[in-house]
């Protein structure tokens, strides 16, 4: 099996005036095509070359060093704009809706302040690369890569990317990058990120939803743990915020107190009725299991 550049879901044309015919011809037919032709003959007559690009990049360090980079890079760039094509649309834009809408304002408080990170994101990202919205199994997150990295060598699911490469918009904007991202924010298809989202592996929490916690000196189990709970723990650890010898107590108490929102706005009698991935996230902002992963 060859890897293949898949023609695009709309007419080159679909995307102006944010994005113009000659660019999508130039990125999908010339820059497209070159990723895909270097990484079938670096996969040629391998035991990789029928293994899914999604699979492949995060078996990378399976490959043999001869093969690596290339493969890295080609199929990485392969992958990167198979997503990038289908997450744009000419009937675009707008806002993100439903539980991907919820997930984003968890992390970054409105759209607006999301929309301003992703572009200040692909500002940051120096030379050639990617701005991505990405689920970590517990939140969503706006992270980085250089030149064709994918999320997915980092065990992170790419819900949304943003290609800075200056063949992306050099054309059309020049050397202006800021206001190419927020051009293409206009043509993204929210739909099938909401898609991606829904499809996002989600962690195992069953062992973490039976860590005890110590509530009102009463050992419970954290999936057993209701409104009323995450309540009294807020409270009693609230009172104790600023005293010296507990710095982070305030912390954990907001943390509970977001635990309580969280059981509140969703209706539930217990964590366990939660998401995983919410589930997993509060029992690591609880320190009911010690946090992972930094973000940006
Ligand atoms: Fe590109």
């Amino acid at each position: 099996m060859a890897h293949a550049v898949p023609d695009l879901p709309y007419a080159y044309e679909a995307l102006e005036p944010q994005i113009s015919a000659e660019t999508m011809r130039f990125h999908h037919d010339q820059h497209h095509q070159a990723y895909v032709d270097k990484a079938n003959a670096a996969l040629a007559q391998t035991p990789w070359a029928d293994v899914e690009p999604a699979e492949l990049l995060t078996r990378l360090s399976e490959l043999p060093d001869t093969i690596r980079g290339t493969v890295r890079n080609n199929l990485g760039g392969h992958f990167n704009h198979v997503l990038f094509w289908e997450s744009m649309s000419p009937t675009g834009g707008g806002e993100p809706g439903g539980d991907l809408a919820r997930a984003i304002k968890e992390t970054f408080r409105t759209i607006g302040t999301f929309k301003e990170t992703i572009e200040a994101a692909a500002m940051s990202t120096f030379g050639s690369g990617w701005a991505w919205l990405v689920h970590d199994g517990t939140r969503v997150l706006i992270v980085t890569t250089t030149n064709q990295d994918s999320p997915l060598s980092d065990d992170l699911t790419p819900l949304l990317g943003v290609d800075v490469w200056e063949h992306a918009y050099y054309l059309d904007y020049c050397n202006r990058r800021a206001e190419y991202v927020r051009a293409w924010l206009e043509v993204v298809d929210w739909d099938v990120v909401a898609e991606r989202f829904a499809a996002a592996p989600v962690p195992d929490v069953s062992d973490v939803l039976l860590r005890t916690v110590s509530i009102s000196g009463k050992n419970t189990p954290f999936g057993e743990i209701t409104l009323d709970d995450a309540r009294t723990q807020s409270a009693e650890l609230g009172a104790l915020a600023g005293w010296g010898p507990m710095a982070k107590v305030g912390t954990v108490a907001r943390a509970w107190g977001e635990l309580a929102k969280n059981l509140e706005g969703r209706g539930a009698t217990c964590v366990a009725e939660l998401d995983p991935g919410l589930v997993k996230k509060m029992a690591m902002d609880l320190w009911v299991i010690p946090p992972e992963r930094g973000m940006i």
